[in-house]
C-alpha cells in the first residue's frame, strides 16, 4: 500500500496490491479524478483522463480558464452545489446571506500512517502500520469553510476508505444542507447497475440492469436504512459475471437515511454519489465546530460481481465488525419467537431448552414478551424490567438454563416505547412527534428520541440493570417501525433537520456504551428482520438478523442478495418449523438446515415438538455448523450461479483460506415431469487448481477438474432438493 503525492505534477496516487486510485489537482483547484480500477504502474500517459474537450458555451467555465476547464464536463473528486458544475454534486453549504453556492479549493493535504475514527460514527480500524491516510483541505471560496476529503488505504485490502468532514473556521454561521461522502466519477457510462431492492419479508433481492441517460437514485427517508434497499451500490461492466469482469462498488457505514445515486450526464460520462440523504436534512456549523458526514468503502474487483463480494466480505471482517465475536464460532441458539410468540412462561422456556441442551443447542434466546406487561404487540415497551408473573426470577431461570449447559440472551427493541407503558406515561415528552400534530403509529408503537442524552442515559440505565441482573451473553437489538414526524423537542427550530442524524448518533452512543460495558455481549442487530442492515451496525453487532421470513426456499435469494456485500458470518439464519409461518410452504427439513447453515445457525421452532426423525437431524445438523463453521465463518465465499438465487437452480460455495477444505450447497425449488430437469455439471471455484480432493463419498478429483469440468448434481425428483458436497485436500 502506498499515498505519494508528485508536486511536480500535483498528482495524488493511491495503491494498494491490485488497484490504483489517481486524481490531481487542476486549474482552479479542483480536483480532476483520473482512474479508480486495476493496478497500474505509469501515471503519466494516462494523466489525460483527467481532461475532457467538446464542452458547450452551456457548460460555463471559471473566470480566467478556458471552456475545457469546465466542472460540468469534468471528472472530479467533490462536486459542489451551484458553481458551474450540473450534474448531481457532494455538497451544498449555506451562508448567513442565503446562498448555498459552494466551491472546492485546494488549499493543503498531509499523508500519515494509520486511520483516525470518526467521532460519533462507526468507521473502519487498522494497526497504524497497516494503514495509510491522505486528508485534503478543500476551501469553500463563497464562506470559507473547510471541506475535509479523507482516504485511506489497508495493507490487506483493495478497498479505498472514504469521508469528508466540514469545519467553520470562520466567524459566522454555515449550514450543512447536503455533504455526501463519497464521490466516483467515470469516463464512461457503459455500466449495468447493481443494487439491492426489497421489503419487509423479502430484503435484498438483487437487481441489475443497463444505466440509462438520467439520474438513477435509491434512498431512505425511514430514518433507518430500511428494508427496501440497502445503502450499497454496484456497476459492472456489462459483460461481468460472477467470475469475471471490472466491478466497482460504494457501500456507505451508516445505518439512517441515506442516498445512492447515478447519474449518466449529457457528455454520457457517470457520476456516483453516496452519503447522508439530504432530504429534510442540515445541519448548523457554528463558528469553530466540524461535522462528520459517514464514511463510504470503494472497491473495486476486476473478478466480476463474486471478486467484489469477497473484497467486502474480507474486509468488513478485518477492519469494520469490531465484536471479539467476529472470529469466535457463535453458540447454534434456539429463539422461541416462533415457537411460542407471546404466549409463553418460566416453564415452557425451560422446557425448551432442556429439550434443546439434549440435542447440541446451545443457546436460548428469549424473544419478545418478557417485559412489563407484555402480552402482546400493543404494551410495555420501554418498561424493560421482568414480567414475574410470566418468569417469575430471571437470574433463576437463567441459571437453570446455564445449567443445562447453555447460553442465555435476550431480546430487547430499545428506541421504541407503547403508549401503554410505565415510561410512556412518565416521559410523554419523549416521542419522536410535532406537538399538537397527529402521529403515525406503526405497531401500537412509538418511536423514542433517540437525538436526546437523557433518553439515551435512561435506556442505557435501565437496559444495563437487566443486563446485570443476570447471564445474559446475547443480546437481540429489535428496531419494530421507522421514524415519523421526526421533530426533536429539545432541539430549537433552525437545528429540526438534525433529528434524523442525532437519532441514528444516539443509537449509535447506546451500542458504544453497552459494549464498552459489556464487552463481550455479542449483539444480534434486527429490525423487523433485516429492515437496517448495514455495515454501520455491523461496526457493534457482528450478526444481523437478516429477515422475518424463515421460509428456505425465500432465504436463497434474501441471503444470496445479501452476499453481494456482507459476509455469510453476519447473515442471522435459523431453521423454522413446516409449514413456514411466514409462506406457509413445506420444504425438507433438511434444506432448510442447509440454507440456515449459511448464514449465523440457529433454530427457531418449538424443538420439544420434533419428531424422533427431526431430533435426529437436528443433531446431525450442529454436527455439521460445528465441523464447517470455521470454514463458512473465515472461508472466501462464491455464488457459483448467476442472479443472485433469483432463479430455480442456485449454487454456491465456501473455500478455506489454505483451499484445503471447501463446502459447496446446492437447491433446485421445483422438480419437472419424468425427472427431465437438465443435469446440472456444479463448475466449483475457488479450489487450489494442483491440489487433490476428496468427497464425502471418497470420489477423488483435482482442484482443477473440480473447477473446469465440476461435478454431476442429482437430477431433482421433488421440489426443493438440495445437496451439500464436502471437499477436503489429500
Ligand atoms: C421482529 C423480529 O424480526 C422477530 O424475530 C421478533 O423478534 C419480533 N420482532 C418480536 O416482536
Amino acid at each position: 500500500m502506498q499515498v505519494h503525492f508528485s508536486k511536480k505534477r500535483k498528482l495524488f496516487r493511491l495503491d494498494t496490491e491490485h488497484i490504483s486510485y489517481l486524481f490531481r489537482i487542476g486549474p482552479s483547484g479542483e480536483l480532476r479524478h483520473i482512474w479508480f480500477g486495476s493496478r497500474i504502474d505509469d501515471d503519466a500517459i494516462i494523466e489525460e483522463f483527467a481532461v475532457r474537450r467538446g464542452t458547450s458555451s452551456f457548460s460555463p467555465h471559471p473566470e480566467g480558464l478556458s471552456p475545457e476547464d469546465s466542472l460540468d464536463l469534468l471528472p472530479l473528486e467533490h462536486s459542489t452545489y451551484g458553481a458551474g458544475d450540473f450534474r448531481i454534486t457532494a455538497s451544498a453549504l449555506r451562508k448567513e446571506n442565503g446562498t448555498s453556492v459552494t466551491s472546492a479549493v485546494y488549499r493543503s493535504h498531509k499523508i500519515f500512517k494509520g486511520k483516525k475514527k470518526i467521532p460519533g460514527l462507526p468507521s473502519s480500524f487498522s494497526q497504524s502500520k497497516d494503514s495509510m491516510t491522505l486528508e485534503i483541505t478543500m476551501e469553500d471560496g463563497f464562506s470559507g469553510a473547510e471541506i475535509i476529503l479523507s482516504y485511506s488505504v489497508f495493507a490487506d485490502s483493495d478497498v479505498i476508505a472514504r469521508s469528508v468532514r466540514v469545519s467553520n473556521p470562520t466567524e459566522t454561521v454555515i449550514r450543512v444542507e447536503k455533504l455526501l461522502s463519497a464521490q466516483l466519477d467515470f469516463h464512461s457510462a457503459d455500466f449495468d447497475v447493481v443494487y439491492l431492492k426489497g421489503m419487509w419479508a423479502k430484503e435484498r433481492q438483487a437487481v441489475r440492469h443497463p444505466l440509462i441517460p438520467g439520474i438513477q437514485s435509491f434512498s431512505s427517508s425511514r430514518g433507518a436504512t430500511g428494508h427496501q434497499y440497502n445503502p450499497g451500490i454496484v456497476f459492472a461492466e456489462p459483460s461481468a459475471s460472477e467470475k469475471a469482469g471490472d466491478v466497482y462498488g460504494m457501500l456507505l457505514l451508516y445505518s439512517g437515511n441515506y442516498i445512492a445515486e447515478a447519474e449518466v450526464d449529457q457528455y454520457r460520462t457517470l457520476r456516483a454519489l453516496i452519503g447522508i440523504n439530504p432530504e429534510n436534512f442540515e445541519w448548523k456549523l457554528e463558528p469553530g465546530e466540524t461535522f462528520y458526514a459517514p464514511e463510504a468503502l470503494l472497491f473495486f474487483s476486476a473478478e466480476g460481481l463474486g471478486g467484489l463480494s469477497r473484497i467486502s466480505h474480507r474486509f468488513l471482517i478485518d477492519h469494520v465488525i469490531r465484536s471479539p465475536w467476529v472470529h469466535r464460532e457463535r453458540p447454534v441458539l434456539i429463539n422461541n419467537w416462533e415457537a411460542t410468540y407471546f404466549n409463553f412462561d418460566d416453564k415452557k422456556i425451560l422446557k425448551i431448552a432442556e429439550e434443546a441442551s439434549k440435542l447440541g443447542i446451545e443457546m436460548l434466546v428469549l424473544d419478545d414478551g418478557w417485559f412489563g406487561e407484555r402480552n402482546d404487540d400493543r404494551s410495555s415497551l420501554g418498561d424493560w424490567f421482568v414480567n414475574r408473573k410470566k418468569l417469575g426470577n430471571l437470574a433463576a431461570l437463567v441459571r437453570k438454563i446455564n445449567d443445562l449447559g447453555m447460553k442465555f440472551g435476550l431480546w430487547f427493541e430499545p428506541e421504541m416505547v407503547s403508549e401503554n407503558s410505565n415510561l410512556y406515561r412518565k416521559h410523554p415528552d419523549w416521542v419522536l412527534c410535532v406537538p399538537g400534530g397527529r402521529r403515525s403509529i406503526g405497531r401500537t408503537q412509538m418511536v423514542l428520541d433517540m437525538s436526546r442524552r437523557d433518553v439515551v442515559d435512561s435506556l442505557f440505565r435501565s437496559i444495563s440493570s437487566v443486563l446485570h441482573s443476570a447471564n445474559i451473553e446475547y443480546m437481540k437489538w429489535d428496531m419494530n417501525r421507522n421514524l415519523t414526524e421526526i421533530h426533536s423537542r429539545l432541539l430549537p427550530p433552525d437545528r429540526q433537520k438534525e433529528t434524523a442524524h442525532r437519532y441514528v448518533l444516539g443509537v449509535y452512543e447506546l451500542h458504544e456504551r453497552l459494549l464498552k460495558a459489556f464487552p463481550n455481549l455479542l449483539i444480534e442487530s434486527c429490525s423487523g428482520g433485516g429492515g437496517r442492515f448495514d455495515a454501520g451496525m455491523l461496526h457493534y453487532a457482528p450478526q444481523i438478523w437478516c429477515s422475518d421470513n424463515t421460509d428456505a426456499l425465500e432465504r436463497i435469494s434474501i441471503q444470496l442478495g445479501t452476499s453481494l456485500f456482507y459476509p455469510s458470518s453476519s447473515m442471522g439464519a435459523h431453521v423454522s418449523v413446516c409449514p413456514n409461518h411466514q409462506t406457509h410452504r413445506t420444504v425438507p427439513f433438511s434444506l432448510r438446515g442447509h440454507i440456515a447453515l449459511g448464514g449465523t445457525f440457529g433454530y427457531e421452532l418449538d424443538i420439544t415438538r420434533l419428531t424422533p426423525d427431526e431430533k435426529d437431524l437436528v443433531r446431525k445438523q450442529i454436527r455439521n455448523y460445528h465441523h464447517w463453521n470455521r470454514i463458512i465463518r473465515e472461508g472466501e465465499f462464491h455464488r457459483l450461479t448467476e442472479g443472485f438465487g433469483r432463479s430455480d437452480f442456485a449454487a454456491w460455495c465456501w473455500v478455506s483460506p489454505d483451499r484445503r477444505e471447501a463446502l459447496a450447497a446446492a437447491v433446485r425449488k421445483t422438480s419437472e415431469p419424468c425427472g427431465i430437469n437438465p443435469p446440472v455439471h456444479l463448475r466449483l471455484r475457488g479450489l487450489d487448481p494442483e491440489m487433490l480432493y476428496e468427497l464425502d463419498d471418497h470420489r477423488r478429483a483435482h482442484g482443477r477438474t473440480l473447477m473446469n469440468a465440476g461435478i454431476r448434481i442429482p437430477n431433482a425428483e421433488t421440489d426443493a432438493s438440495s445437496i451439500l458436497i464436502h471437499l477436503k485436500a489429500v
